[in-house]
């Protein structure tokens, strides 16, 4: 039992933060950024925008895409770090927003920067219990509600957007959601957390250590698991936290730099909407091809870190 993907949308806020835009407003240059972590760009939703607000024009796009309607989804599962509010949760939110009559059922996952992986682990279960048809995942962030001004070691790190992707049970267990692995480790809280008052505490040289380990870790486990090499994978869709990062892991692997679908340059770390933003990116711009095989590894605050291999 498995599944396949049969729509995709994305919605990326109109507000677009340079790094020359951050050299006006503190003690920061566009090489630093660049050299350090491969960002160039970032969206930063306005103030009035909402986690919900761009989770539901995502998930209204990949409805399109799909030829649905709200009502043709039988679950929503969020992956969300940064919802405005405690309660209700973002899915539940977005069925409000589109509508949905049929009181399918919606959650949200908090994984932070794995939150995308650990909401497609728990999709692939549904699916391989034979338990609902079509799931819709979304990953949505406003982690500018965190940022801190005063704090340029973080405040050029984070970017703000969603993606949408609606998987339908199949028969196959070689498409969709073929295989998942999550894994945590709370005894690192300190590393990266969110404080009380909303900010981000961040130990970047250590996070920076514990990613370049744990996501080839988490890559050559599932790869194991699913008994296939480097070979057979086509893309690489790391978690978009920083460049170097990226192209550490995949040289860990022995992954080709050509096999990496990057977007960290144009959005930033967008904590758990970034490997959706990334794969609606390689699909809309026909980088991604139907048939092929891409392995998804990611690593966020918690310790949390995780992998998936999509088929599309
Ligand atoms: N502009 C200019 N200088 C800066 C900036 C900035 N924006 N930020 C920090 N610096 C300075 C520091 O103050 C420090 O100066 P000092 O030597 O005078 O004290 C110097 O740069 C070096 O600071 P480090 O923190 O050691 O810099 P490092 O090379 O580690 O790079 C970075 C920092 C980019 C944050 C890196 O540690 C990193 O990428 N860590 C991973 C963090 C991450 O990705 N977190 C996201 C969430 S988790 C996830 O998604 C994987």
């Amino acid at each position: 039992m498995g599944s396949r993907l049969i729509g995709y949308g994305s919605y990326l806020p109109e507000k677009i933060m340079t790094n020359q835009d951050f050299e006006k407003i503190m003690d920061t240059t566009d090489e630093w950024i660049v050299q350090r972590t491969g960002m160039r760009t970032r969206h930063f939703a306005a103030d009035n925008e909402t986690v919900v607000d761009m989770a539901a024009v995502a998930a209204q796009r990949a409805l399109d895409n799909a030829g649905m309607t709200i009502d043709d989804i039988d679950m929503i599962i969020c992956a969300t770090t940064s919802p405005e509010l405690d309660f209700p949760s973002v899915g539940v939110q977005v069925l409000g927003r589109l509508g949905a009559s049929r009181n399918q059922p919606a959650f949200d996952v908090r994984g932070a920067c794995t939150g995308y992986i650990y909401a497609m682990h728990c999709a692939r279960a549904f699916f391989t219990a034979g338990m609902h048809q079509r799931i819709m995942l979304i990953g949505a962030e406003k982690m500018t509600r965190f940022v801190d001004f005063n704090d340029r070691s973080t405040a050029v790190l984070f970017g703000d957007g969603a993606g949408a992707l609606i998987f339908e049970h199949s028969s196959s267990g070689y498409s969709g959601i073929i295989d998942t692995v999550v894994m945590a480790d709370g005894r690192e809280f300190d590393m990266l957390h969110g404080t009380p008052d909303h900010k981000i505490a961040m130990n970047g040289p250590e996070t920076y250590k514990r990613a370049v380990t744990c996501m080839p870790e988490a890559a050559s486990y599932i790869m194991e698991h699913a008994g296939i090499s480097a070979d057979n994978v086509d893309w690489i869709i790391p978690h978009q936290a920083n460049l170097r990062i990226i192209n550490s892991g995949a040289q860990r692997l022995g992954f080709p730099l050509n096999k990496i679908i990057v977007t960290v340059d144009k959005h930033a770390n967008t904590s758990g909407a970034s490997g959706v933003l990334a794969l609606s990116y390689a699909l809309d711009n026909d980088i991604i091809k139907k048939g092929q095989l891409i392995l998804y590894p990611a690593f966020g605050s918690g310790l949390t870190w995780g992998a998936a291999l999509i088929r599309i």
